[in-house]
Formats: C-alpha cells, structure tokens, sequence
C-alpha cells in the first residue's frame, strides 16, 4: 500500500513544484515506485519540468469525467510516471476537484509513493489537494510571510484529515535576518524533512533546450544533494552514503594493492 503526499504551501513560488519533481525522482532512484500529480489545475506547472506539456489527456479530463485515471498517466524521466494538469482554461472551469481523493485513492495500491503538486493558498482546489492525501509536507522559505502562510496551510490540513508530517525549507541563501531552521521548527510545530540551498542550476530547467529536473541534469549541484538527502530521511535508506564509503574504501584498497603489485 502506498502513501500519498501532498507537498503543499501557503505562499507562492516558494518551490513546490520543483519539490515534487526532484523529490520524485529522487525516491525513484531509490527504487520506489513514484507517481506524480499536477494538482494545481489552474496553473499546470509539473509538465513543464518534467517535458511532457504535450500530454493530450490530463487530471482536467478526469475530473470532468471524460477520460479514466489510467489514461492520464505517463512515464516521466527518471522513472517516474506523471499525471499532468491540463493547460486550456475552458476545462479548468468545469473540473470537479472534490473528486481528486476518491479517484487518487484508487493508485495507491499501485504506487510506493504518490506525490501531489499543489496550488499555493487555500481555496477550494488546494483543499481538495489536501484532504485527497495522507500526508502533507509543507515548503516554506525562510522568511516570516511565508512561515505566517505555511502555518494558515498547517491548520487547513489538519481541518481536513491529513497529517501535516513536517516541513522542508527552500531557497536558503544563508543572509542575515533568514529564520533558522531551529526557530522555524518551533513556529510551525513540525520537524524539518530537509533545508535545499538557493541554487541558480535549478533555474537552469527552463533555459536549457530539454527541460529537466536539475537532479537529473547536474546530480553535484547543492540543491540536487538535498533532494537525495530528503528522499533518503523519507523511506529511511542510506544508500548515498553507504555507496561513498564504499567507493572510498574500494579507492584504498587499489591503491594498495596497485603499490604492492607495482615492480620495486
Ligand atoms: N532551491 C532553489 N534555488 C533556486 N531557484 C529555485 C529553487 N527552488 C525553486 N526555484 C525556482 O523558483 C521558481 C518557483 O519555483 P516553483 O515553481 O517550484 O514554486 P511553486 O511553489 O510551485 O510556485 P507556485 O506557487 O506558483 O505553484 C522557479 O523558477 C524555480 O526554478
Ligand atoms: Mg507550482
């Protein structure tokens, strides 16, 4: 049985979608099995990472009742599959976004984790983002109007049923007057799922020919290693780590047994 996580905000732009894309993949590199969905159905963004703006079928059609589930769902990169937002305002006002949980939970068999991209704020479809999943991590800066929203998206969620599990904290470029993770934690009463530093390659998507998510494009990049990091905390494997101490020990070893078989 899988989980269903919506990454949700109170505040715009803070990185939701670039989470669930990264986390995404991420996971899948784990091994898990990972669907993604573009909730935010009125600015469909997850597409446009991931390459797959083309898609013909989406949640829109879905939600409308014209098409199934299973005809909305694509293979992404990495590994992951994707359930797109439909980009035409004229089905965005007849989607029935109540609908969202019943149908969802229908894949959770199918899935490790299921990933829900939601709109920033609080309204009707954001609500339905996230009464449709189990839990609910949220993305906050680290400046006060985004916590002040963060805590406002805190609150709903829990209104609605899910479980808010923690936060992740986005964009931090270290400036004085940026609120710590620590105090962060205490104003929103929830544990820290990850800290993903600003970093100009995650904009670098949509300037590149292909867009990609930047785990996929510049594994290195700061933002790229907490994305793993989080994805590790999430399913409780160390696998980065155990693979570099391995790799350092396998160096060593060669090295000495490379000298000892060297000719004096
Ligand atoms: N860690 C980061 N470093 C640098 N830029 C980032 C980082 N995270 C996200 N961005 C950039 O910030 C912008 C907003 O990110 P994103 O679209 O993921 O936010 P969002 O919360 O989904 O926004 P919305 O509320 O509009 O749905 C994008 O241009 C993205 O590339
Ligand atoms: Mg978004």
């Amino acid at each position: 049985m899988g989980i269903i996580i919506t990454i949700a905000s109170g505040k715009g732009g803070v990185g939701k979608t670039t989470v669930v894309a990264n986390l995404g993949v991420a996971l899948a590199k784990l091994g898990k099995k990972v669907l993604l969905i573009d909730a935010d159905v009125a600015m469909a963004n997850l597409s446009l990472i991931l390459g797959l703006q083309m898609s013909p079928i989406t949640l829109h059609e879905v939600l409308t009742g014209e098409s199934t589930i299973d005809d909305a769902i694509y293979d992404g990169p990495g590994n992951v599959e994707l359930i797109p937002s439909g980009l035409s305002l004229e089905n965005y006002k007849k989607v029935d976004s109540a609908r969202l949980k019943s149908i969802i939970s229908t894949l959770k068999d199918k899935y490790d984790y299921i990933l829900l991209d939601a709109a920033a704020g609080i309204e009707k479809n954001v609500q339905s983002a996230l009464a449709a999943a189990d839990h609910v991590l949220i993305v906050t800066t680290p400046d006060s109007p985004s916590v002040a929203d963060a805590l406002k998206t805190k609150i709903v969620a829990q209104k609605l049923g899910s479980k808010p599990i923690g936060i992740i904290i986005n964009m931090i470029k270290k400036q004085k007057g940026e609120i710590e993770k620590k105090q962060l934690m205490k104003m929103m009463e929830l544990p820290s799922y990850g800290e993903i530093p600003y970093d100009e390659n995650v904009r670098q998507t949509f300037l590149e020919k292909k867009q990609e998510p930047v785990i996929l494009r510049n594994i290195n990049s700061p933002a790229s290693k907490s994305f793993e990091k989080i994805s590790q905390k999430m399913t409780g494997v160390k696998i980065v780590e155990k693979e570099k101490k391995e790799s350092f020990l396998k160096r060593l070893l060669n090295k000495i047994f490379k000298r000892q078989g060297e000719p004096q």
